[in-house]
């Protein structure tokens, strides 16, 4: 079972409803990238504007906070009815607290590590979370090359999850995804992939999705 989140940082922000409803039927989650101009060089969303778009999303909204001091700045979307939200250790002082704060408000909660963090810092939190997020981009952008060296961290993440029995937490892969890496990180061991440009890039954006989730499984 793999769960395909569409990502619609690289949608038409002027027409976004229009752009949702183009994957609704085929993606599992809408994949919402919030940046504030200071953990990454770019900014999007506002607590405000997030919020609309979760309230009036057809599919449930997986929030990936690309924000600094994540363990305050986290609040206002804990009030969401968002379904997950990621949270960068990179931006944390006190993952575990924070990763608890997200759980109590009903939501799955992710730990996320940019490509220079390795994922033994993850290790410590494994009971605490429900997903992790190996960014295989630098995040603040859509449309970049797939680091294929993000490879042997998923890897790793799988061996430890299911050396533990915790294989109902989810593994996602976020950035440069397409026909070809979403079967890389399949075989590594990703069974959540987040999809952008390669789906609003197309003429077909459900068929892409459709074909990202073949493409991964080989079926
Ligand atoms: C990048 C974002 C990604 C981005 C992926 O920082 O976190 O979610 O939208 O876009 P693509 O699939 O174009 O790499
Ligand atoms: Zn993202």
């Amino acid at each position: 079972m793999i769960r395909i989140c569409q990502s619609i940082l690289n949608a038409n922000f002027d027409d976004l409803p229009n752009e949702i409803a183009k994957v609704a039927k085929y993606a599992d989650l809408l994949h919402l990238d919030i940046m504030d101009g200071k953990f990454v060089p770019n900014t999007t969303f506002n607590p405000q504007s997030a919020r609309s778009i979760v309230e009036n999303s057809p599919l449930p909204v997986d929030l990936h906070l690309m924000i600094s001091e994540a363990d305050r700045m986290v609040l206002p979307y804990t009030k969401m009815n968002a379904a997950s939200i990621s949270v960068h250790l990179e931006a944390l002082s006190d993952p575990r607290a924070t990763l608890r704060l997200i759980r109590d408000s009903g939501k799955r909660a992710a730990l996320a590590i940019k490509p220079g963090t390795p994922i033994e810092s993850v290790e410590p939190y494994l009971q605490d979370l429900d997903m992790i997020l190996v960014m295989t981009v630098e995040p603040g952008f859509g449309g970049q090359r797939f680091i294929s060296e993000m490879m042997p961290k998923v890897s790793l993440a799988r061996k430890w999850l299911t050396q533990n029995g915790l294989n109902e937490k989810w593994i996602q892969v976020d950035g440069g995804i397409n026909e070809t890496t979403i079967r890389e990180a399949f075989l590594a061991g990703a069974d959540t992939f987040v999809a952008g440009s390669v789906v609003y890039k197309s003429s077909d954006p459900g068929g892409m999705v459709a074909k990202l989730r073949s493409c991964a499984t080989g079926e």
